[in-house]
């Protein structure tokens, strides 16, 4: 597949997207939001792909944002209009079958903190820098940020990073809970793609059933969530994953799961 602002390749099951506007530091114009959208409706249907990696090119940033310049001249509903569709795109990789990670090798800022906020976990270079600057734009976050932040770091944190509109460093994000490792900058796609293999070695439908569970408990009450998560067990019983994992560790032995 062929894109503007995208590059895409894929080794060993896993698939490697990076946004490519780096002159620009990789802002979110509408033009990559369709594109990024293409792109994991394609990684959605391709059951080849068992995990994603999203980064940024070049050495600054991950995202530094929405492109302000082409949202400056937005009128009320054109905004609204954008941000929709950007909010679509973030369920769409929130809830893609697949993991996926954000390796934030940069500045995650505004709509770049929140394509990040999106993926099911985020690794960060060690001079990664992240935040919510929406208001000293005179805006509010507009693709998932005053919702997934204060869900992954709780309200207060979040609160103040969204009212602030400060950067934190990616040491001070792994403090919070925004992050779930730094790593040196070398290492960030190494890293990114190890958890990835590590995911994948084991059953895809048990982790693909896990992140659904996750996504869709926080959605309801705990009995219901409960509920949810004994039917997903019970239903693990029907595969042959968990009679291939649970042989194996009798037979002391590694799973061969065929789901690959
Ligand atoms: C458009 C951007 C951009 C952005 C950087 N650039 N961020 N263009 N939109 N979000 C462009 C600059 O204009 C500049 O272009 C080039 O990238 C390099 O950036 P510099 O500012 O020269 O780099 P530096 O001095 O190192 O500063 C880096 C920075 C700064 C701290 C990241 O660029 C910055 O503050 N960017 C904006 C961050 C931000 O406010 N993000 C939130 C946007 S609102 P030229 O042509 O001059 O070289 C948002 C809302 C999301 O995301 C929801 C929408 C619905």
């Amino acid at each position: 597949m062929e894109f503007k602002h995208l590059l895409f390749s894929v080794e060993e099951q896993i698939a490697t997207v990076t946004i490519n506007r780096p002159k620009a530091l990789n802002a979110l114009n509408m033009e990559l939001l369709l594109e990024l959208t293409q792109l994991f409706d394609h990684i959605k249907n391709n059951a080849s792909i068992q995990a994603v990696v999203l980064t940024g090119s070049g050495e600054k940033a991950f995202v530094a944002g929405a492109d302000i310049s082409e949202m400056q001249s937005k009128t009320a509903p054109e905004a609204k209009g954008f941000s929709t569709i950007g909010n679509e795109l973030m369920s769409k990789i929130e809830n893609l079958p697949q993991p996926v990670i954000a390796a934030v090798n940069g500045y995650a800022l505004g709509g770049g903190s929140e394509l990040a906020l999106a993926c099911d976990l985020r690794i960060a270079s060690i001079d990664a820098k992240l935040g919510q600057p929406e208001v000293t734009l005179g805006i509010v976050a507009g693709f998932g940020g005053s919702q997934r932040l204060p869900r992954l770091v709780g309200p207060s944190i979040a609160k103040e990073l969204l009212m602030t509109g400060e950067m934190i460093t990616a040491e001070r994000a792994y403090q919070i809970g925004l992050v779930n490792h730094v790593v040196e900058s070398d290492a960030l796609l190494d890293k990114a793609k190890s958890i990835a293999r590590k995911m994948i070695s084991n059953s895809i439908i048990g982790i693909q059933a896990s992140k659904k569970l996750v996504n869709e408990g926080f959605e309801m009450d705990i009995q219901r969530a409960l509920s949810l998560e004994a039917e997903t067990f019970g239903m693990m019983f029907a595969t042959e994953d968990q009679k291939e994992g649970m042989a194996a560790f009798l037979d002391k032995r590694k799973a061969q799961f065929k789901a690959k």
